[in-house]
């Protein structure tokens, strides 16, 4: 299989890798580029960050979960190719220097190409830009302090260059270029793994040591990027990546692009796809409970057929999903409605950890009575669920504390958490029921955010 992308602005052409060959291991194995580290080999440290630019712009992704076909028609960064011809250093390699940014060096090469894509794309953000770079010695006040040092200066022209060098790829057939291009080659390869931002499938490879056989990478599946937002509904196709959701949901669900700006870090948000965090299933993924209380369908192609579904419908069990061999996610519609959502993601850490309850509630009221509520938690039961109890308890209902209190008590009946190593059933039952109070609080203008945390 060849792929072919633009490594520090030269042409590369890869051919008899294995598809599921990491850019990290590829880069320090067969380049010899061993500035991109490896710390923990699963997403959540940074220390392999690599900018990756395509017609959409440039932006921070791990190495370590990424699969060489993901990268075909881009242009890749590593910190190499940051520092310009002659070794002429970045601004923000400057400053780093000059506010003592590192210590043992280990996480400074990750750092540095966060800083240099957060400087190309003008963002001053560095809490948010740096939450998924992980330093243990140098402490991040003078890594915040070289990053607003270096904001100040001009983008380095070498750094404008990929764009303009890079060649559309060719298509192969591992590779589909377009929705219907992938409905037929899935449809006549049903046990092919699909690979969206492999922020899952990577760790399967990384972790489980997995070997896969055919796989589709969706990266070059230009048509379900799209996000559209018409008069009754916004449309998400599904390899949109989350930080392009979190962007144009902003100003319709502010509540819920909040919660996913918490979504692992910037590399992940830059990575994973909504179609991923729906089709894997899992419990406890952020973006399934906001759907759920937006009440999204969810639209599903097999060959040429289509079909689509109240997306609770799609969750059956834990690790059974409605999803027929050769079936894929292609978009996801959320009806256009007044926005009432609020999305309570509750996490050990507040940056790059996965949830152990996370809550989507949206509850409508009109002359003091609540006509609609939709509540829904990841966390709770072996799939994203809706409390339908509590729902039913507060629906016709004035809306007070007291109802509150009665549906508080109804999400007993909806849900039998487990205890694992994120938190206790009980934790989790005490915490979904004070969500629902915290929602009805927040919703009379009380005060409830205890906490902000900085840097
Ligand atoms: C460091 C780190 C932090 C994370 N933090 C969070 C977090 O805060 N919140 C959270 O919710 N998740 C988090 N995750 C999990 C992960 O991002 C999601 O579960 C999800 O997989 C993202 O989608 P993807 O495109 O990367 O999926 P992939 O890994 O590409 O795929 C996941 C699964 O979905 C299937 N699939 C992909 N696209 C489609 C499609 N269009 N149709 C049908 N099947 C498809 C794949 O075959 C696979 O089974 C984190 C992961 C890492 C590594
Ligand atoms: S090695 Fe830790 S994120 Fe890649
Ligand atoms: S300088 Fe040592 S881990 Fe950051």
């Amino acid at each position: 299989m060849g792929v072919q992308f633009l490594l520090n602005g030269e042409t590369v052409r890869v051919e008899g890798e294995t598809p599921t060959r990491t850019l990290l291991d590829w880069l320090r194995e067969t380049r010899g580029l061993k500035g991109t580290k490896e710390g923990c080999n699963e997403g959540d440290c940074g220390a392999c960050t690599v900018m990756v630019s395509d017609h959409n712009g440039s932006r921070a992704v791990n190495a370590c979960i990424l699969f060489l076909p993901q990268l075909h028609g881009k242009a890749v960064r590593t910190v190499e190719g940051i520092s310009g011809p002659d070794d002429k250093m970045h601004p923000v390699q400057t400053a780093m220097v000059t506010h003592h940014g590192s210590q043992c060096g280990f996480c400074t090469p990750g750092f540095i190409v966060s800083m240099a894509v957060a400087h190309k794309n003008g963002r001053r953000d560095f809490n948010d830009q740096l939450a998924g770079n992980l330093c243990r010695c140098t402490g991040y006040a003078p890594i915040i302090r070289a990053a607003e040092a270096a904001a100040e200066e001009r983008v380095p022209d070498w750094m404008a260059d990929d764009l303009a060098a890079l060649k559309a790829g060719q298509s192969g057939h591992v590779i589909p270029g377009s929705s219907d291009e992938l409905a037929e080659w899935y449809a006549a390869h049903p046990d092919a793994v699909l690979v969206g931002g492999a922020t899952d499938v990577g760790l399967w490879v990384t972790k489980r040591l997995d070997e896969l056989e055919d796989v589709a990478f969706l990266a070059g599946v230009e048509d379900l990027k799209q996000i559209e937002i018409g008069a009754d509904a916004i449309r998400i196709g599904a390899c949109a990546t989350v930080t392009d959701i979190a962007a144009t949901i902003a100003p319709l669900h502010p509540g819920f692009a909040e919660m996913l700006r918490r979504y692992g870090s910037v590399q992940v948000r830059n990575a994973a796809t909504i179609g991923g965090n729906i089709a894997n299933g899992s419990p406890i993924g952020d973006s399934p409970p906001a759907l759920i209380a937006l009440g999204a369908r969810l639209h599903l192609r097999k060959g040429d057929k289509r079909r689509d579904i109240a997306i609770e419908d799609f969750f059956i069990d834990y690790g059974k999903q409605d999803r027929a061999p050769g079936e894929f996610v292609e978009f996801v519609t959320i009806p256009r409605q007044a926005d009432r959502l609020k999305c309570y993601k509750i996490s050990k850490r507040f940056d790059q950890d996965i949830s152990a309850v996370c809550g989507c509630i949206s509850i409508a009221v009109a002359d003091g009575i609540v006509t609609q509520a939709r509540i829904a938690f990841g966390g709770m039961a072996g799939t994203p669920k809706r409390a339908k109890a509590a729902e039913a308890a507060i629906v016709g209902q004035p809306w007070t504390a007291e109802t509150t209190r009665a549906a508080m008590a109804a999400m007993a009946k909806d849900y039998t958490p487990m205890s694992d190593m994120r938190a206790s059933a009980e934790y989790r039952m005490q915490t979904a029921q004070a969500l629902l109070m915290r929602y009805y609080l927040e919703d009379q203008g009380g005060p409830t955010n205890v906490l902000a945390v900085t840097a």
